[in-house]
């Protein structure tokens, strides 16, 4: 008793100490722009930020989001001249650099630079969005809805309030407006936008740069890439949006990023703003536990098989390598971050940590009659849904990933079909022709990269997978009957089948039945091996779990957003931030090195000297371009150099996720440090739970970005048109 009266005021004093003199957090977070000021400027400044929350959002003057947009809807980009100069990553206009190539102009392999403005590349379809303005609507969206209306009462009360805000809001006639759902349907914003389409190609380095480590390093630290590549954003006469036009001029924007030319060191603030995609924050122990142990195995088990198959034939033929390449890079892409992201749900204890996080929750309502009698239900009611859950995302997460069309691309022509079938039944031949209109072209394009000996074998094996995985009496008869009698081989004879005599795999013989009306394309499905076999799956899905699963998740959807409700409630001093929804966001911490296992440490930054230690002459991975053996053999950097050396990458502590690719990323005044365009991998699960020991973002160094338009493509009047500064001189 004496001890614990005596060691009581010096722990209490301690505990005072403790909490401000703490290092300042950060880090966790995607922040809403427009609640900055009251929720994080303080924050910001002790960790170092010298601009205030209106710098970098305000509606009545400049900020920094004039300089930040939605690119193509996908990415961020970043405008960093007077002139409508738009910075992205290299991966981003991945699709626009490789329309723009041919055989004797391939743009991928050597990189373009437009000498002048009328060099630039036209890009139908490319846009660029700013947010003009961010208005909560809450209230009005909101209004009149009643806790004791139905689910489908009260998304149709919202619909309709929905309708009235968008019609009111105060909009000039070339801006747009919608509204997005925050924090599961708690809180609701309206954006204005204005979109920009006409989005010219500027420059963009050659691949052996932009997507340097390629799949071997991406979602990897220590990382070489200079993913960057650069726009124009061109506007009509009056700087407002245009359509394309010859006669439009270079948009002279409302604020544009300087660029430092100072660099980073470790502790130093930094702030990633962008649009990010989805993350998934308030989801209970129960789900993060699905998916560490369904969920994930259940897709990377599928890609597991589909990546095998592709890699082994892409490594026999050089021209499947091509061909296959941009498939295999996005099918590896998830599924390299899912491996990671079950790694670190496990390496974190993220359940557990969910678990004691759940357990306050219970203590803290336990003490509020009120919101106990309210609330309590809450979890248990998640867990039995979630439970229910578990074999039915297992089935339907297999399912989905094969009949998806990206592992399987026999499925991809099956749904073609399944749409003109579809179109004949409910227009007629009318609605088929134009249906067909659409679908040649797509035809026309994907049969360029398709090689039908390869889908086979995978069509083979994921079938086999199907089988042998899923609940044995959802399996459609065929394959049923399949693996009732298991012998070797019979899946290949399966493929056989579908493959020999299906009309739906070659481009002519499917032309050909398109050719023959909506009728005759009808009546050829009918007897169609691909596309029966494709709809006997198919109908697994829609007629035995997408029911269930849709229906226990509209419950479990109306329980999530009260359960956010309930944690504002329960802790009414805790800042909360809105799960990713593609809005503009502000991200905000530190250059931090991190511990990814015992004893090793990674530093912040990497130079050149790292992409010459990875270089394999010919590899298609690792192979550097000689101009930039030159230039680093003679050390020829520039004034873009730190100490001799020229630094590529860094990371920070900044929460980003899918989308915030392309993103800047900013210093304390404002100016542009690098871009955005990666996580580490033992962090990749912070999009369910963030961890700031070891969740790191991985950004391209801008110096080393002006010294390969500069030094290595000789393309210095662009940097001419930039505004380098010195904020650390
Ligand atoms: N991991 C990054 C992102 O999720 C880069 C992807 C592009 N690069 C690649 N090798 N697939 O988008
Ligand atoms: N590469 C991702 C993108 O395209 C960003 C990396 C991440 O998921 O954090 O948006």
């Amino acid at each position: 008793m004496k001890k614990k009266s005596f060691l009581y005021p010096i722990s209490g004093m301690l505990m005072f100490f403790l909490i401000t003199l703490a290092p300042v957090f950060g880090g966790e977070g995607m922040w809403l722009p427009l609640l900055l000021k009251s929720l994080n400027e303080a924050e910001m400044k002790s960790m170092g930020m010298k601009m205030s929350a209106e710098d970098i959002y305000s509606v009545n003057k400049g900020s920094l989001k004039d300089a930040v947009v939605h690119f193509g809807g996908f990415c961020t980009g970043e405008v960093i001249s007077d002139q409508g100069l738009l910075l992205t990553n290299h991966h981003c206009g991945y699709d626009v650099i490789q329309s723009h190539s041919t055989l004797e102009r391939n743009y991928l392999v050597d990189g373009f630079w437009a000498k002048s403005n009328a060099e630039e590349l036209p890009t139908p379809g490319l846009f660029a969005t700013f947010i003009v303005r961010i208005d909560d609507v809450t209230k009005m969206v909101l209004n009149g809805v009643r806790k004791d209306m139905s689910p489908t009462e009260r998304q149709s009360r919202i619909d309709q309030n929905l309708k009235t805000v968008s019609n009111r809001a105060a909009k000039e006639s070339w801006q747009d407006v919608f509204v997005r759902s925050f924090f599961e349907g708690n809180q609701y914003y309206l954006f204005v936008t204005e979109t920009y389409r006409d989005v010219r190609l500027v420059g963009t380095p050659p691949e052996s740069i932009g997507k340097f480590g390629a799949d071997t390093d991406n979602w990897v630290w220590p990382r070489h890439t200079g993913d960057f590549a650069l726009f124009r954003i061109y506007a009509g006469p009056d700087n407002k949006p245009a359509e394309y036009s010859a006669q439009n001029k270079p948009l002279t924007p409302r604020h544009f990023f300087p660029v430092s030319m100072d660099g980073v060191a470790d502790g130093d603030f930094t702030l990633v703003f962008g649009f990010p995609g989805r993350t998934y924050q308030y989801l209970p122990s129960f789900a993060v536990a699905q998916t560490i142990d369904i969920i994930d195995p259940a897709r990377i088990g599928v890609r597991d098989i589909s990546l095998g198959i592709m890699d082994k034939h892409m490594r026999a033929n050089p021209d499947v390598r091509l061909a296959y390449a941009s498939k295999f890079a996005s099918l590896s892409n998830a599924w390299k971050k899912w491996i990671g992201e079950v790694q670190g749900l496990k390496s974190t204890q993220a359940v557990k940590e969910k678990e004691k996080q759940e357990k306050d929750f219970f203590q803290t309502i336990g003490r509020n009659k009120k919101q106990e009698e309210k609330y309590q239900h809450l979890l248990p009611e998640m867990e039995r849904l979630y439970r229910q859950l578990d074999p039915i995302v297992h089935d339907r997460f297999i399912l989905t990933e094969v009949l998806g069309g990206s592992n399987v691309e026999l499925f991809r022509l099956t749904s073609y079909a399944d749409r003109l079938v579809r179109a004949f039944n409910e227009n007629g031949e009318e609605g088929f022709r134009r249906m067909a209109d659409r679908t040649l072209p797509v035809l026309e394009d994907f049969f360029k990269d398709y090689r039908v000996e390869i889908d086979w074998d995978l069509f083979s094996a994921l079938t086999e997978h199907v089988a042998t995985h899923m609940t044995p009496d959802l399996l459609p008869d065929i394959l049923r009957d399949y693996t009732a009698s298991p012998t070797t081989g019979a899946f290949d004879v399966l493929a056989g089948k579908v493959y020999s005599s299906s009309v739906l795999v070659t481009q002519s013989t499917f032309e050909e039945a398109v050719m023959k009306g909506g009728e005759g394309f009808a009546s050829a499905m009918r007897l169609d091996s691909a596309y029966q076999f494709y709809l006997s799956l198919k109908q697994v899905l829609d007629q035995h779990i997408s029911p269930v699963y849709n229906e226990l998740n509209e419950q479990l959807n109306s329980i999530q957003r009260d359960y956010v409700t309930a944690l504002m409630e329960a802790y009414p001093k805790r800042r909360f931030w809105p799960d990713a929804n593609s809005t503009l966001r502000v991200s905000y911490g530190q250059v931090e090195s991190y511990t990814p296992r015992d004893a090793v440490q990674y530093n912040t930054q990497t130079y050149l000297d790292g992409v010459m230690e990875k270089y394999k002459p010919g590899d298609y991975e690792f192979d550097v371009h000689p101009r930039l053996i030159e230039l680093y053999m003679t050390r020829d950097y520039g004034p873009y150099s730190e100490n001799g050396k020229m630094p590529v990458c860094f990371i920070a502590s900044n929460h980003t996720t899918g989308g915030n690719s392309g993103s800047p990323a900013i210093d304390a005044h404002g100016n542009l440090i690098g871009i955005n365009f990666d996580r580490v991998w033992e962090g990749t699960m912070s999009d369910l739970y963030y961890d700031k020991s070891i969740c790191r973002n991985i950004m391209v160094d801008v110096r080393y970005i002006l010294f390969i338009i500069d030094k290595f493509a000789g393309a210095g009047h662009l940097i001419q048109e930039m505004k380098l500064v010195h904020p650390k001189a």
